[in-house]
């Protein structure tokens, strides 16, 4: 039986304080499940004090770039990340893709070098509302898998947790209806199994991600092909935050 991963990505919110008091408020509120993987994606600026303050939330990075190092002001490195004992990191959001140029080669860059480095990428993907309503969902998001899962080995790509979340979802308030959500995750899953296998697309975590709220979560993960959800602004209040991850 797979694992369930609910993942929030605070995106540009809270400072280093405020992830404290969120995590001081939250961390020992977790129902211990060693089923679900219970995370937060902090900006870089909190994460060194929030992995010293969890003690059960899985803190991951919402960024990395692909060299080890270099002269790329501003930009974060894997050995960075590993320093602090970071193990998950977003890469390929939307947002990054929109407003910052990351693409389908960037995203498998990423991919390769976090998993060299034993750590777990969270390849989001999705498409815009115009390939939506055009019907071209489908080739768009396994153009997507194809390319950011290149020169991955089977035995990697089961580490990889994927992220389908629909543009025009995310932010909106318009969640994707489960079976919408499910269809397309089905199809992310299909695509891994002709990409490498059905072991491999059997064990892969999938996650739903767009308006997801503690009042639509058990909804959604009650789908057949989805495993968890990367949670924006429901993740952001402590007490939205867990009633997302105690669901049950
Ligand atoms: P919302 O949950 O705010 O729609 O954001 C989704 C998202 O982008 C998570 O990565």
């Amino acid at each position: 039986m797979r694992k369930q991963i609910i993942i929030g990505n605070w995106k540009m919110y809270k400072t280093n304080s405020e992830a404290l008091n969120f995590i001081k408020e939250v961390d020992s509120k977790i129902v211990k499940n060693s089923n679900l993987i219970a995370g937060i994606g902090v900006p870089f600026t909190a994460l060194s004090d929030a992995k010293k303050a969890a003690k059960n939330l899985v803190i991951a990075a919402e960024n990395v770039h692909f060299e080890k190092e270099g002269a790329y002001t501003g930009e974060i490195s894997i050995p960075m990340l590993k320093d602090l004992n970071v193990e998950y990191v977003i890469i390929g959001h939307s947002e990054r893709r929109e407003m910052f140029n990351e693409t389908d080669e960037t995203v498998n860059k990423k991919a390769l070098a976090l998993l060299a480095n034993n750590m777990i990428p969270v390849l989001c993907c999705g498409e815009s509302l115009e390939i939506f309503e055009a019907k071209k969902t489908k080739e768009w998001v396994e153009n997507q898998i194809t390319k950011g899962f290149n020169q991955i080995s089977a035995a990697d790509a089961k580490k990889v947790v994927i992220a389908y979340e629909p543009i025009w979802a995310i932010g909106t308030g318009k969640v994707a209806t489960p079976e919408i959500a499910q269809e397309i995750c089905k199809i992310v899953r299909e695509k891994i199994a002709s990409l490498y296998n059905q072991d491999v697309a059997n064990e892969i975590l999938i996650q739903y991600g767009g308006s997801v709220k503690p009042e639509n979560i058990k909804e959604i993960l009650n789908q057949a092909d989805i495993d968890g959800a990367l949670v924006g602004g429901a993740s952001l209040i402590p007490d939205s935050y867990l009633g997302l991850v105690n669901f049950k």
